[in-house]
């Protein structure tokens, strides 16, 4: 059973009651939460159970409302599964290279962080995995697609994961409405010990609402519920969700444009001296290894074009992270690249 992986005390605690959660109905006169009654889009609370936009995005991903939490980008519920799983001996097992925020996360909570690192393929290594179980860490962070590698896992992958660590396994899907797998989420029924993160940052093009979802087992989801701050989701944010959630085809057509693009970086990245080696990916950046990193780095900062130096990451010695833009973004990184590599 997932409960024996969630902290007692937390299971016991009871949430804080807000004013929105006494009288939940439709009212002519709100005097209950201390609230300047003149109105404009936001002098009242946000819903703190995000009823509305719950709803519709249980209706999208075919999960129920139940088994959603929604917080303030999936950055939050990384922070909280933190501090909900009890894992007392091994902390936090993480796959590097992988997404930096587990190990912040871990070590903002006081929790320790062991590695199961990826082969030099950046393939999984099941049995490093196993490893971190039998020490005793209950709960591993997987990034599929990974950032930066760029890696997506399958489905048996994840089985195979799922049967190798005796704890909660988070699959962080941020990139995976670029990926061409199916996402872990249909893998829930039959783990209740498996999290699936997913976010509006990326292919929704919504990182500055900061908004973000966990699906999992009913007690994983109440946990974080109880401990998040009662209004974690601002009402900006939830109707600015509702809003482009209702239109997906904008959301597709872009993600189409990315893909494409994505395919001409990563040919034409292909043709440049001075590039060792460009990294299969399923997401919208592309890991690429160049003979001389940091120059190349600081050589496009001076033409005001940023990307991400990633070499001091594990395995990733002389790499760059660049994600996908607009095709003149892209043209402008790669004519960098030719003229400094
Ligand atoms: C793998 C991964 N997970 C989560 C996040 C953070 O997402 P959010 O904006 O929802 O907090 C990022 C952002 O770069 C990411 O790369």
């Amino acid at each position: 059973m997932v409960n024996q992986f969630i902290k007692a005390y937390i299971q016991a605690l009871v949430p804080y009651s807000t004013a929105r959660d006494e009288f939940t109905g439709v009212a002519s006169v709100y005097l209950d939460a201390n609230e300047n009654p003149y109105q404009t889009p936001v002098n009242r609370y946000p819903d703190p159970h995000q009823r509305q936009l719950k709803a519709l995005i249980s209706e999208r991903k075919g999960v129920a409302v139940e088994n959603i939490f929604l917080g303030n980008g999936s950055d939050e519920a990384i922070d909280l599964l933190v501090r909900v799983v009890d894992t007392p001996q091994g902390g936090v097992t993480i796959t590097s290279p992988t997404y930096g925020m587990y190990k912040v996360a871990a070590a903002n909570n006081g929790v320790s962080v062991g590695d199961a690192p990826l082969r030099p393929d950046f393939s999984l290594d099941i049995e490093a995995i196993r490893g971190a179980s039998e020490k005793g860490s209950r709960l591993l962070f997987l990034c599929s697609p990974n950032n930066p590698t760029g890696t997506q896992y399958t489905l048996g992958e994840i089985k195979s994961v799922m049967d190798a660590f005796a704890g909660i396994v988070v699959v962080d899907e941020a990139y995976i409405d670029f990926a061409q797998a199916p996402s872990a989420l249909t893998l829930l029924g039959e783990y209740d010990r498996l999290v699936v993160l997913q976010t509006f940052s990326k292919a929704w093009g919504m990182a500055g609402i900061r908004l973000g979802m966990a699906f999992g087992a009913k007690v994983v989801i109440d946990s974080m519920n109880t401990l998040k701050l009662p209004y974690n989701v601002s009402e900006l944010t939830q109707r600015y969700a509702l809003e482009r959630l209702a239109e997906p085809v904008r959301m597709e057509s872009e993600v189409r444009e990315i893909l494409s693009e994505r395919a001409r970086v990563v040919s034409e990245l292909r043709r440049l001296s001075g590039v060792v080696e460009v990294f299969p990916s399923e997401t919208n950046f592309v890991l690429v290894k160049v003979t001389q990193a940091w120059r190349a780095f600081e050589y496009l900062q001076g033409k005001g074009v940023i990307v991400r130096d990633r070499s001091k990451e594990r395995g990733c010695d002389g790499c760059l992270r660049i994600t996908i833009g607009t095709p003149a973004e892209n043209n402008a990184v790669l004519e960098g690249l030719r003229e400094v590599l």
